[in-house]
């Protein structure tokens, strides 16, 4: 190629011509351009639908016992917090691996996450309610873990319809504003789980799904208190 050819002092004025370009082009792409991505990315794609497949695999074989709503019901809301939590995590994990790609992942975990919520509420109003518009309503009025539930799914929708770049680009910095919400939806997720199974008086996964969602929250809290601090002076 020629610039390999050229001696140093002439091919590395055009390469310092050539750097803003290359940096812009970077900016544009924060994450860079890392090779893994994609096939990580079609990875994750996959893994993803596991929680689905285990239920239809289930059901095929006359495996989701007794009551299958419940079996549905449960796992679908399970995988929601899981989709969650692990959403929650890109940014810590990203800042402190230094792994910037890490948060090309989120807007796919975090779709998921209101995928399982779908399918989660669906079975609930389907199966569980059968489309009763007025036992639903009375039941998110009478029952505070599906109270808190419905909050979280209806803040999971509003972000959901706000993801495409669309509405990044649409919204501006009203966007970062808006998907600060996934706090409280991890918030509110929690609350849900342990309201429901302190009824059952069997609180050991509540307790550990809380434990993480405290640490992934109060990660932030501290990291926001510190840039507050050193912005101040
Ligand atoms: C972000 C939203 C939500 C999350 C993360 C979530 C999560 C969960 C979790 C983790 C469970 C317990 C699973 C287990 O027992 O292992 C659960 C159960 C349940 N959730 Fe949700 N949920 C959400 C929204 C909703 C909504 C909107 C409704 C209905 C309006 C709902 C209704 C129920 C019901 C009926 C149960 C099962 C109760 C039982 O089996 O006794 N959830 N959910």
């Amino acid at each position: 190629m020629a610039s390999d050819t050229q001696p140093a002092t002439q091919a590395e004025p055009r390469k310092a011509a050539r750097a803003p370009a290359a940096a812009s082009a970077q900016a544009r792409r924060p994450t860079g351009g890392a090779r893994w991505i994609v096939p990580a990315k079609i990875v994750v794609f996959i893994a993803a639908w596991y929680p689905l497949a285990r239920i239809v695999l289930f059901g095929v074989t006359d495996r989701l016992g007794a009551n299958p709503i419940e079996f549905i019901t449960r796992s679908t809301g399970l995988w929601t917090l899981v989709f969650l939590c692990v959403t929650l995590a890109v940014t810590p994990l990203r800042r402190l691996t230094g792994v910037a790609a890490f948060v090309r992942f989120r807007r796919m975990l975090g779709l998921y996450a209101f995928f399982y919520a779908t399918l989660h509420f669906t079975t609930y109003l389907w199966f569980d309610k059968w489309f009763d518009v007025a036992a639903i309503l009375k039941d998110i009025g009478k029952r505070p873990f599906i109270t808190v539930g419905f909050a979280a799914f209806v803040l999971l929708i509003v972000l959901a319809v706000t993801s495409p770049r669309a509405m990044v680009r649409k919204l501006g910095r009203r966007w970062q504003m808006l998907h600060r919400s996934i706090y409280a939806i991890g918030a509110l997720a929690i609350l849900h789980f342990w309201w429901m199974k302190a009824g059952k008086h069997d609180l050991v996964l509540p307790k550990i799904y809380g434990a993480i969602m405290v640490a992934l929250l109060g990660w932030r809290l501290i990291v926001w208190m510190r840039e507050r601090r050193v912005t101040a002076r």
